[in-house]
C-alpha cells in the first residue's frame, strides 16, 4: 500500500538485433545471453514479447559488411534487413506489438559513424539530416510505429516530422534520443551491430559530454519544440539525475535506455558472485520508474517480464 512506484512488463521495451539468414541465433560474446536473430526468428521473439505483456520491441540491424558504404546508402534500401524485419513482424502480429526503429547511419556506414563524414572525419550535420529523413520515411513505409533517431544531429526531429506528415505517416510517433551521452557503455552494442571494429575516432562531436546536465535540458526542449512525441535519456542508470530533471521540466513521456554496457555489467557482477542477478535486474529497472521514466529499453526485458509475471 505504501509503494510509490511499480514495475510491470508494460513498462519495458525490448531491443533486438537482426541479422541475415534463416533460423539464425548468433550469440554476442560481450553481451552474454543476447543474440542476433534472423528475420524469421525475430518474429518468434515478437511472439514472446506479446505473450509476456511487453508492448514494444526496438530493432537494430547487423548489416553485412559488403552492404556497408561510406554514405550508408543501404539505410535507404526499402528491402534492407530492417525493413524486412519490420514487415515480417507487422504481417505476423499487426498492432499486437509496437515496433520502434533506430534512425542513424552507424549500422550502414563503412566507418561506423552515425552520419556522413568529410575527408577529415568530421560528421556533416545537414547532409546527414537529409539522409536520416529518407531513412525514417523508409522505415515508416515498412510499417514502423515509432521512429527513434539515435544520431544526435541538430534539426533532425523537425525535418523527420515534416517528412512523415508529407508521406501520410501522421500516426507514426517520434521518440527522440534527446539526451544521449558520449559514453563508454556502448561497446557491446557496437559489437552487436558490427560497427565496433570499423569505428575510427569517437562520437564526441555530436554526443553529449557526461559532465553536462543543463545541456541535456536544452536538447530535450529543442526536440520537443521540433515535434518529438517522447524523449529518451541514454545511458540509463548513471544518468538517472537527467531523467528526473527532464521529468520535472517537461510534460512529454521520458524513456531511458539501459544500454548494452549496463546489461553486461549486471551479468558480469552476477557471474562473479557479486550480486544476485534477479534482484539486480528488478532493482535497477524499478529505479528507472522512481526517477520518472514512462518506460525503459532493456536487454533484460524478457527476463524481468518473466519474473514480474511470476
Ligand atoms: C548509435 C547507437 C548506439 C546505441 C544505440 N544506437 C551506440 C553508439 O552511439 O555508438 C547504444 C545502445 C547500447 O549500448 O545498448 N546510433
Amino acid at each position: 500500500m505504501v509503494r510509490e512506484n511499480i514495475l510491470t512488463p508494460a513498462d519495458l521495451i525490448w531491443p533486438l538485433f537482426v541479422t541475415e539468414g534463416e533460423g539464425v541465433d548468433e550469440p554476442i560474446a560481450t553481451l552474454p545471453g543476447v543474440s542476433r536473430w534472423s528475420v524469421d526468428q525475430i518474429v518468434h521473439r515478437a511472439d514472446d514479447a506479446i505473450e509476456l505483456g511487453i508492448p514494444c520491441i526496438a530493432l537494430f540491424p547487423n548489416t553485412q559488411a559488403d552492404r556497408r558504404s561510406d554514405d550508408g546508402a543501404e539505410a535507404l534500401n526499402p528491402d534492407n534487413l530492417m525493413c524486412r524485419a519490420i514487415r515480417a513482424i507487422k504481417s505476423a502480429h499487426g498492432d499486437k506489438i509496437g515496433v520502434l526503429t533506430d534512425v542513424a547511419l552507424d549500422p550502414y556506414t563503412a566507418h561506423g559513424q552515425d552520419g556522413l563524414v568529410d575527408d577529415a572525419g568530421y560528421v556533416l550535420n545537414d547532409e546527414t539530416v537529409a539522409m536520416l529523413v529518407d531513412q525514417a520515411v523508409n522505415q515508416a513505409d515498412a510499417g514502423a510505429d515509432i521512429i527513434a533517431p539515435s544520431d544526435m544531429m541538430d534539426g533532425r526531429i523537425g525535418a523527420i516530422r515534416k517528412a512523415l506528415e508529407m508521406n501520410g505517416h501522421n500516426n507514426v510517433q517520434i521518440m527522440s534520443y534527446a539526451a544521449k551521452f558520449a559514453s563508454a557503455f556502448y561497446g557491446p552494442f557496437r559489437d552487436a551491430v558490427g560497427s565496433r571494429g570499423l569505428l575510427k575516432g569517437d562520437k564526441k562531436g555530436y554526443q553529449m559530454d557526461p559532465a553536462n546536465s543543463d545541456e541535456a535540458l536544452r536538447e530535450v526542449a529543442m526536440d520537443i519544440a521540433e515535434g518529438a512525441d517522447s524523449v529518451m535519456v541514454k545511458p540509463g542508470l548513471p544518468y538517472l539525475d537527467i531523467v528526473r530533471r527532464v521529468k520535472d521540466n517537461f510534460d512529454v513521456p521520458v524513456f531511458a535506455y539501459q544500454v548494452s554496457g549496463e546489461y553486461a555489467m549486471i551479468e558480469a557482477a552476477a557471474a562473479a558472485g557479486a550480486g544476485d542477478r534477479d534482484a539486480l535486474v528488478l532493482e535497477t529497472l524499478l529505479a528507472f520508474k522512481r526517477a520518472g521514466c514512462s518506460g525503459i529499453l532493456s536487454y533484460h526485458a524478457v527476463h524481468a517480464a518473466r519474473m514480474l509475471n511470476g
